[in-house]
Protein backbone atom coordinates (compact mmCIF):
# COMPACT_ATOMS: atom_id res chain seq x y z
CA UNK A 1 0.00 0.00 0.00
CA UNK A 2 1.36 3.67 -1.00
CA UNK A 3 1.44 6.58 0.77
CA UNK A 4 -1.48 8.28 -0.83
CA UNK A 5 -3.71 4.88 -0.32
CA UNK A 6 -2.45 4.87 3.45
CA UNK A 7 -3.94 7.88 4.19
CA UNK A 8 -7.06 7.99 1.99
CA UNK A 9 -7.79 4.86 4.08
CA UNK A 10 -6.86 6.56 7.56
CA UNK A 11 -9.71 9.23 6.72
CA UNK A 12 -12.48 6.92 5.51
CA UNK A 13 -11.97 4.80 8.32
CA UNK A 14 -11.63 7.85 10.77
CA UNK A 15 -14.67 9.29 8.66
CA UNK A 16 -16.46 6.03 9.91
CA UNK A 17 -15.51 6.20 13.17
CA UNK A 18 -16.61 9.95 13.32
CA UNK A 19 -20.22 8.88 11.59
CA UNK A 20 -20.65 5.65 13.75
CA UNK A 21 -19.76 7.51 17.06
CA UNK A 22 -22.98 10.01 15.27
CA UNK A 23 -25.03 7.07 15.04
CA UNK A 24 -24.21 5.89 18.40
CA UNK A 25 -25.31 9.13 19.75
CA UNK A 26 -28.19 9.22 17.73
CA UNK A 27 -29.52 5.30 18.82
CA UNK A 28 -29.28 6.19 22.74
CA UNK A 29 -30.88 9.42 22.18
CA UNK A 30 -33.91 6.85 20.46
CA UNK A 31 -33.50 4.35 23.02
CA UNK A 32 -33.62 7.09 25.89
CA UNK A 33 -36.91 8.61 24.48
CA UNK A 34 -38.38 5.43 23.77
CA UNK A 35 -37.42 4.39 27.67
CA UNK A 36 -39.05 7.43 28.68
CA UNK A 37 -42.08 6.59 26.88
CA UNK A 38 -42.58 3.25 28.63
CA UNK A 39 -42.57 5.20 31.90
CA UNK A 40 -45.35 7.09 30.78
CA UNK A 41 -46.36 9.94 31.96
CA UNK A 42 -43.14 9.57 34.53
CA UNK A 43 -41.18 11.50 32.16
CA UNK A 44 -37.96 12.08 35.02
CA UNK A 45 -38.99 8.82 36.51
CA UNK A 46 -35.34 7.20 34.74
CA UNK A 47 -33.08 10.57 35.73
CA UNK A 48 -34.77 10.25 39.51
CA UNK A 49 -34.00 5.85 39.36
CA UNK A 50 -30.39 6.86 38.42
CA UNK A 51 -29.99 9.38 41.26
CA UNK A 52 -31.62 7.49 43.88
CA UNK A 53 -29.38 4.56 42.57
CA UNK A 54 -26.15 6.43 42.34
CA UNK A 55 -27.22 7.56 46.29
CA UNK A 56 -27.84 4.64 47.40
CA UNK A 57 -24.73 2.62 45.62
CA UNK A 58 -22.61 5.42 47.46
CA UNK A 59 -23.97 4.88 50.65
CA UNK A 60 -23.72 1.07 50.34
CA UNK A 61 -19.70 1.34 49.45
CA UNK A 62 -18.79 3.34 52.49
CA UNK A 63 -20.72 1.17 55.13
CA UNK A 64 -22.41 -1.98 55.61
CA UNK A 65 -22.41 -5.68 54.89
CA UNK A 66 -22.01 -5.00 51.22
CA UNK A 67 -19.47 -2.72 51.24
CA UNK A 68 -17.05 -5.13 49.73
CA UNK A 69 -19.17 -5.71 47.01
CA UNK A 70 -19.22 -2.26 45.55
CA UNK A 71 -15.83 -1.28 43.35
CA UNK A 72 -16.53 1.70 41.19
CA UNK A 73 -16.40 -0.55 38.15
CA UNK A 74 -19.60 -1.99 39.55
CA UNK A 75 -21.05 1.23 40.71
CA UNK A 76 -20.79 2.57 37.01
CA UNK A 77 -22.41 -0.50 35.60
CA UNK A 78 -25.19 -0.79 38.03
CA UNK A 79 -25.77 3.33 37.26
CA UNK A 80 -25.73 2.17 33.29
CA UNK A 81 -28.27 -0.66 34.08
CA UNK A 82 -31.05 1.17 35.64
CA UNK A 83 -32.31 2.77 33.24
CA UNK A 84 -33.20 -0.16 31.13
CA UNK A 85 -35.23 -1.81 34.12
CA UNK A 86 -38.22 -2.04 32.20
CA UNK A 87 -36.97 -2.50 28.33
CA UNK A 88 -39.17 -5.53 27.80
CA UNK A 89 -42.05 -3.35 27.92
CA UNK A 90 -40.37 -2.42 24.14
CA UNK A 91 -42.30 -6.20 23.59
CA UNK A 92 -45.56 -5.81 25.56
CA UNK A 93 -48.46 -5.14 23.47
CA UNK A 94 -49.26 -1.21 24.44
CA UNK A 95 -52.71 -1.84 24.88
CA UNK A 96 -52.03 -3.65 28.11
CA UNK A 97 -48.83 -1.37 28.84
CA UNK A 98 -50.78 1.67 28.52
CA UNK A 99 -54.72 0.96 30.24
CA UNK A 100 -56.02 2.91 31.99
CA UNK A 101 -58.10 0.48 33.84
CA UNK A 102 -56.89 -2.52 36.31
CA UNK A 103 -55.59 -5.47 34.38
CA UNK A 104 -57.45 -8.46 33.95
CA UNK A 105 -55.63 -11.57 35.28
CA UNK A 106 -54.22 -12.28 32.36
CA UNK A 107 -53.25 -9.45 31.33
CA UNK A 108 -50.77 -9.06 34.46
CA UNK A 109 -49.81 -12.34 33.36
CA UNK A 110 -48.71 -11.04 30.05
CA UNK A 111 -47.59 -8.10 31.72
CA UNK A 112 -45.37 -9.50 33.88
CA UNK A 113 -43.38 -10.91 31.27
CA UNK A 114 -41.80 -8.13 30.50
CA UNK A 115 -38.47 -8.84 32.76
CA UNK A 116 -37.76 -12.13 30.16
CA UNK A 117 -38.04 -10.36 27.01
CA UNK A 118 -36.30 -7.98 28.67
CA UNK A 119 -33.72 -10.40 29.65
CA UNK A 120 -33.87 -11.78 26.37
CA UNK A 121 -33.37 -8.78 24.12
CA UNK A 122 -30.32 -7.97 26.31
CA UNK A 123 -28.54 -11.59 25.53
CA UNK A 124 -29.72 -11.14 22.04
CA UNK A 125 -27.46 -7.69 21.95
CA UNK A 126 -24.57 -8.69 24.33
CA UNK A 127 -22.00 -9.22 21.95
CA UNK A 128 -23.15 -5.50 20.80
CA UNK A 129 -22.32 -4.22 24.18
CA UNK A 130 -19.17 -6.31 24.24
CA UNK A 131 -18.19 -5.77 28.03
CA UNK A 132 -19.69 -9.28 29.37
CA UNK A 133 -19.52 -8.07 33.16
CA UNK A 134 -21.42 -5.04 32.15
CA UNK A 135 -24.02 -7.41 29.61
CA UNK A 136 -24.57 -9.45 33.11
CA UNK A 137 -25.26 -6.82 35.15
CA UNK A 138 -28.18 -5.72 32.71
CA UNK A 139 -29.58 -8.76 32.67
CA UNK A 140 -29.80 -9.08 36.50
CA UNK A 141 -31.16 -5.85 36.84
CA UNK A 142 -33.68 -6.51 34.08
CA UNK A 143 -34.21 -9.71 34.36
CA UNK A 144 -35.11 -9.56 38.39
CA UNK A 145 -36.17 -5.87 39.89
CA UNK A 146 -39.36 -7.72 40.43
CA UNK A 147 -37.99 -10.65 42.38
CA UNK A 148 -39.02 -10.12 46.19
CA UNK A 149 -36.61 -10.87 49.14
CA UNK A 150 -39.19 -13.68 50.34
CA UNK A 151 -39.04 -15.31 47.40
CA UNK A 152 -42.66 -14.24 46.58
CA UNK A 153 -41.48 -12.46 43.19
CA UNK A 154 -41.33 -12.92 39.80
CA UNK A 155 -39.65 -14.36 37.07
CA UNK A 156 -37.94 -16.80 39.16
CA UNK A 157 -39.43 -16.84 42.46
CA UNK A 158 -35.27 -15.90 43.77
CA UNK A 159 -34.59 -15.28 47.50
CA UNK A 160 -32.67 -13.22 49.45
CA UNK A 161 -28.83 -12.67 48.73
CA UNK A 162 -29.40 -14.67 45.30
CA UNK A 163 -31.05 -12.08 43.91
CA UNK A 164 -28.45 -10.03 42.57
CA UNK A 165 -27.38 -6.51 44.47
CA UNK A 166 -28.59 -4.07 41.60
CA UNK A 167 -31.57 -5.44 40.94
CA UNK A 168 -32.54 -5.93 45.23
CA UNK A 169 -31.30 -1.55 45.00
CA UNK A 170 -33.48 -1.44 41.68
CA UNK A 171 -37.24 -2.67 43.37
CA UNK A 172 -36.62 -0.30 46.34
CA UNK A 173 -35.78 2.91 43.94
CA UNK A 174 -38.36 1.79 41.47
CA UNK A 175 -41.32 1.69 44.08
CA UNK A 176 -40.39 4.60 46.07
CA UNK A 177 -40.55 6.22 42.51
CA UNK A 178 -43.50 5.00 41.24
CA UNK A 179 -45.32 5.85 44.68
CA UNK A 180 -43.96 9.67 45.18
CA UNK A 181 -44.39 10.27 41.52
CA UNK A 182 -47.71 9.24 41.08
CA UNK A 183 -48.59 12.03 43.82
CA UNK A 184 -46.19 14.64 43.28
CA UNK A 185 -43.34 15.29 44.73
CA UNK A 186 -44.98 18.36 46.70
CA UNK A 187 -46.89 15.35 48.62
CA UNK A 188 -45.24 15.19 51.84
CA UNK A 189 -47.66 12.51 52.85
CA UNK A 190 -46.66 10.58 49.80
CA UNK A 191 -43.27 10.71 50.50
CA UNK A 192 -43.62 9.42 54.16
CA UNK A 193 -45.90 6.74 53.27
CA UNK A 194 -43.57 5.37 50.43
CA UNK A 195 -41.09 5.87 53.27
CA UNK A 196 -43.20 3.59 55.83
CA UNK A 197 -44.59 1.02 53.06
CA UNK A 198 -41.08 0.35 52.21
CA UNK A 199 -39.97 0.25 55.77
CA UNK A 200 -42.44 -1.91 56.63
CA UNK A 201 -41.59 -4.59 53.83
CA UNK A 202 -37.67 -4.83 54.76
CA UNK A 203 -37.28 -8.51 55.03
CA UNK A 204 -40.73 -9.53 53.10
CA UNK A 205 -40.26 -7.67 49.34
CA UNK A 206 -36.99 -5.71 49.96
CA UNK A 207 -33.50 -6.52 51.44
CA UNK A 208 -33.57 -5.33 55.13
CA UNK A 209 -29.97 -3.82 54.82
CA UNK A 210 -30.49 -1.89 51.68
CA UNK A 211 -33.87 -0.50 53.48
CA UNK A 212 -31.81 0.43 56.46
CA UNK A 213 -29.84 2.53 53.66
CA UNK A 214 -32.82 3.91 51.86
CA UNK A 215 -34.21 4.98 55.47
CA UNK A 216 -31.10 6.87 56.24
CA UNK A 217 -31.18 8.61 52.81
CA UNK A 218 -34.60 9.09 52.54
CA UNK A 219 -34.80 13.25 52.97
CA UNK A 220 -32.05 12.91 50.19
CA UNK A 221 -35.09 10.76 48.22
CA UNK A 222 -37.47 13.79 48.74
CA UNK A 223 -35.51 16.47 47.43
CA UNK A 224 -34.00 14.66 44.63
CA UNK A 225 -38.10 13.78 43.28
CA UNK A 226 -38.92 17.52 44.21
CA UNK A 227 -35.70 18.97 42.22
CA UNK A 228 -36.84 16.59 39.34
CA UNK A 229 -40.61 16.58 39.36
CA UNK A 230 -42.17 15.58 35.72
FE1 LIG B 1 -40.57 -3.73 35.64
FE1 LIG C 1 -39.57 1.74 36.64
Amino acid sequence: MNEQDFSSRFFVNEHCSILGAAIDITVQECLWVLLERLARERRNHLVRCQLFGEMMLEAIQRQGKYRKMISEEYKAMALAAIPLHDIGKVLVSEAILFKQEKLTESEYQVAKEHVCLGRDLIKKVAGNIGDSELSKVIEDVVAYHHERWDGRGYPEGLAGEDIPLAARLMAIIDTYDSMTARRGPADVFAHEEAVTIIETAAGALFDPEMVRTFAALSGHFREISIQYAD
